[in-house]
């Protein structure tokens, strides 16, 4: 009998779900997506990978031959080509994996697009599941322009916040329901304050994961 598999492209996956534990984790710009990760951090031991930061940081490596077009697409809200991030997450995985052993990982603001979702599940590792902060837009248009007074960020202004929300609704929520049909979505409600959205997190993945997720 041929061996059955999801990954239909013959291709296989850089890490093994077996071994390395990917959850992703989404909601529309200023859910309290990276303040919630840090908690995981402090507590579960993960690795962080923000997405948004790492292309924050390519943008700024000299000699970058995507700055420009990452400058671009973060100012107008849109996704960057996914080749370029799908890579910045494997080689920021595979540094971590190789300088600390740590082998469980939060993917922050990812996948954003179907296509980072298919092509990263294909050449990098198969996710394990998806956490979900939900908020209210007008909610997370206060705490981004809150956030906006102090972050230097170039897309934490009306403008910027207006074409992000346009891109969550579009182009990203379809991600979390196409995950959702698969039943690997873990929802939390992320309109509370930050302990209250922690304690919730906690609690959903102990369901979802068991206790020492
Ligand atoms: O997650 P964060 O808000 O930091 O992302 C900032 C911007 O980076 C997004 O608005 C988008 O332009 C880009 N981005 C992307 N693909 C991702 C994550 C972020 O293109 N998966
Ligand atoms: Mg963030």
């Amino acid at each position: 009998m041929p061996p059955t598999t999801a990954n239909t492209s013959g291709t296989t996956p850089a890490f093994s779900p077996a071994d390395v534990t990917v959850l992703f984790v989404l909601g529309g710009p200023g859910a309290g997506k990276g303040t919630q990760c840090s908690r995981l951090v402090r507590d579960y031991h993960f690795k962080h990978l923000s997405a948004g930061d790492l292309l924050r940081a390519e943008q700024d490596r000299p000699g970058s031959q995507y700055g420009q077009l990452i400058r671009d697409c973060i100012k107008n809200g849109e996704i960057v080509p996914m080749e370029v991030t799908v890579a910045l997450l494997e080689n920021a995985m595979r540094e971590t994996i190789d300088t600390t052993g740590t082998k469980k990982f939060l993917i922050d603001g990812f996948p954003r697009k179907m296509d980072q979702a298919v092509k990263f599940e294909e050449v990098v590792c198969p996710a394990r599941l998806v956490l979900f902060y939900d908020c209210p837009e007008a909610e997370m248009e206060r705490r981004l322009l809150e956030r906006g007074k102090t972050s230097g960020r170039a897309d934490d202004n009306a403008e910027s916040i207006r074409k992000r929300f346009r891109t969550f609704v579009e182009t990203s929520m379809p991600v979390v329901d196409a995950y959702d049909r698969e039943g690997r979505v873990v929802k939390v409600d992320a309109t509370a304050t930050p302990d209250q959205v922690y304690a919730a997190t906690k609690e959903k993945l102990k369901q979802a994961l068991g206790d020492k997720f």
